[in-house]
């Protein structure tokens, strides 16, 4: 299973990519905002640092100004995936650039239907949105579970990348579900080690050790 990172945070992908913990990252215009950071020269930032995909989102709605902004969007490195959203628009503009050899993430996928069309149309990775259906009383893991099936069904090759993470548990059962990639905010990322038998465990060893009044180094 891979990782993504959901942040456009230098220091946070860095201290993540350091432990080997880092696939790729998602940004998205929301995520840009909080940085405080111009798109351009934090996407490029983040592609040095980073050797997986990065997603950068187009902001456009009319397809041929989608292609315009993903084609810029590319440039910035070769690891760049386009990020569009799942509309009819997007899906053009996925198909365009998919067919010129660009990685393609299709994303504010929230149905399986979505789901298909964007792997017809060549995507890279899809990316269903779990914690916002679980948001409005639906069902976000059964959406990974459904593309999952259908994917297999028929062999289409786009990767499944969970998105809109918000627990530990989210992660938890994207893998089991056997989705490709999950992308996550650091601090999901950071609590996935936690376990309180864990700290119980140490705390009783460090007591002993006291006890024994040796030292290691
Ligand atoms: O990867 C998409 C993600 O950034 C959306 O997450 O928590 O805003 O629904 P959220």
């Amino acid at each position: 299973m891979k990782f993504f990172v959901d942040t456009a945070e230098i220091d946070a992908i860095a201290e993540l990519n350091d432990l080997g913990m880092v696939d790729g990252v998602t940004t998205n215009p929301s995520l840009i905002l909080k940085s405080g950071r111009d798109i351009l020269e934090v996407t490029k930032e983040i592609c040095d640092l980073v050797d997986g995909p990065v997603s950068a989102e187009v902001v456009a709605t009319e397809a041929d100004d989608m292609i315009a902004e993903g084609r810029k969007l590319a440039k910035i490195a070769p690891n760049i995936a386009v990020k569009v959203p799942l509309t009819w628009a997007g899906l053009k503009t996925c198909k365009t650039l998919s067919d010129e050899g660009q990685m393609v993430n299709v994303t504010l996928c929230f149905s399986v239907n979505q789901a298909i069309l964007a792997a017809k149309a060549g995507a890279t990775f899809i990316s269903p949105f779990i914690g916002r259906l679980d948001d409005i009383n639906l069902d976000g893991m059964e959406l990974i579970a459904d593309i999952r099936q259908v994917y297999d069904n028929y062999g289409f090759e786009t990767e499944i990348l969970a998105a809109s993470i918000r627990t530990v548990n989210h992660v938890t059962d994207s893998a089991r579900i056997g989705a490709d990639v999950i992308t996550a905010p650091p601090g999901v990322i950071k609590k996935l080690a936690d376990h309180p038998l864990t700290d119980k465990g140490l705390e009783s060893f460090l007591s002993d050790w006291a006890k024994t009044g040796q030292k290691i180094l």
